[in-house]
């Protein structure tokens, strides 16, 4: 139910006025693309909606979908209204995705069945269905594609008083003591994402329970972070390890993407989906048509003076 998905307010309130539209039209809800960092809650906020809608929902994601059976597989096993789930709806093939057109469009799915001389298209009726797609990289699904979804959110990072919120919930329901200040401070440190404060709340009640009598209060969580170098600004290993390659290897860019990728052997990818949005939220690394740069976040955060970029030296 949206009552128990705290936060992202405009996302849910126009999800939820869809959802009433829908349901007193007695119509099949619009397609609804989903995008935003992982671990913010685009496939809760499917599973949601088909609850909301009263509707079964089938999941996949655009990688297990290979050939165009795959798809019409998917596609036949629906009832009216139900919901097909992409996740990773960037990674279909361009194929595949020529196949989904009509069938978002006007519920149709022409396959061609045989090879060769035999070959010939079959035009298959499908139900009216509603499509959700999730993605963490909403800049690589093709025009075309996102045009045919008639409501396009974005999930944004959560601020800590809501992931307060979610972590005290969550408590709860683990039958976890903690209070007020201890959520909190789990909150504050867990990069705006539900996921990620979910994971840092077990690894708090380990150890609460082996150093702190099941109790999590403010202290305990510091100290059971701490334990795991996460820092007061919630920053990991990697967090920092990046920004001290841009500004020590890198002068503080710009950078190129690759560049600092292998610098840090770890893959292009992930590091712009997963690492970067979070340090350019908060300000410390932006993207520029040259590359990444080191803002003046970054240098407080490592102790270095900007001035002393060793490339100002030449400018
Ligand atoms: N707004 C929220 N309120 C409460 N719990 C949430 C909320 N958003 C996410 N969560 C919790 O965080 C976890 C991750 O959410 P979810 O799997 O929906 O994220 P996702 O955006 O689909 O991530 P990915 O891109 O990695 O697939 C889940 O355990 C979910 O219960
Ligand atoms: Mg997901």
């Amino acid at each position: 139910m949206f009552s128990e998905f705290a936060g992202q307010e405009r996302v849910c309130e126009r999800l939820e006025l869809m959802v009433k539209a829908a349901q007193q039209r007695a119509e099949v809800l619009d397609h609804i693309l989903l995008s935003g960092p992982p671990g913010l809650g685009k496939t809760s906020l499917a599973y949601i909606l088909a609850n909301a809608m009263g509707v079964s929902i089938k999941s996949t994601s655009g990688p297990m979908i290979e050939k165009a059976g795959d798809l019409a597989g998917l596609l036949t096993a629906l009832e009216r209204g139900d919901i097909l789930f992409i996740d990773e709806i960037h990674r279909l093939q361009p194929a595949i995705e020529e196949y989904l057109y009509p069938a978002m469009e006007d519920y149709k799915l022409d396959i061609i069945i045989d090879q060769g001389p035999n070959a010939r298209s079959v035009r298959l009726n499908l139900p009216k269905f509603t499509l959700i797609g999730a993605t963490t990289r909403a800049g690589m699904i093709s025009a075309p594609l996102r045009s045919r979804f008639a409501m396009q959110s974005r999930l944004d990072y959560y601020t800590a008083e809501e992931l307060q919120k979610i972590l005290l919930r969550s408590a709860a329901l683990l039958q976890i003591a903690i209070d007020p200040p201890g959520a909190l401070e789990i909150a504050a440190r867990s990069r705006g994402t539900p996921r990620i404060a979910n994971n840092l709340l077990r690894w708090v009640r380990d150890y609460a329970q082996v150093r702190a009598d099941n109790k999590i209060s403010r202290d305990v969580a510091d100290a059971a972070l701490s334990m795991l170098d996460i820092d007061s600004d919630g920053f990991d290993e990697m967090d920092k390890r990046i920004l001290e390659t841009l500004v020590h290897k890198f002068s503080g860019g710009p950078v190129g993407l690759n560049s600092l990728a292998v610098a840090l052997g770890e893959d292009p990818g992930t590091l712009e989906d997963v690492n970067e949005p979070y340090l350019i939220m908060q300000g410390y690394l932006k993207r520029t048509p040259q590359g990444r740069v080191a803002l003046s976040a970054a240098y407080r955060k490592l102790g270095v003076s900007e001035k002393t970029r060793p490339g100002d030296l030449f400018s």
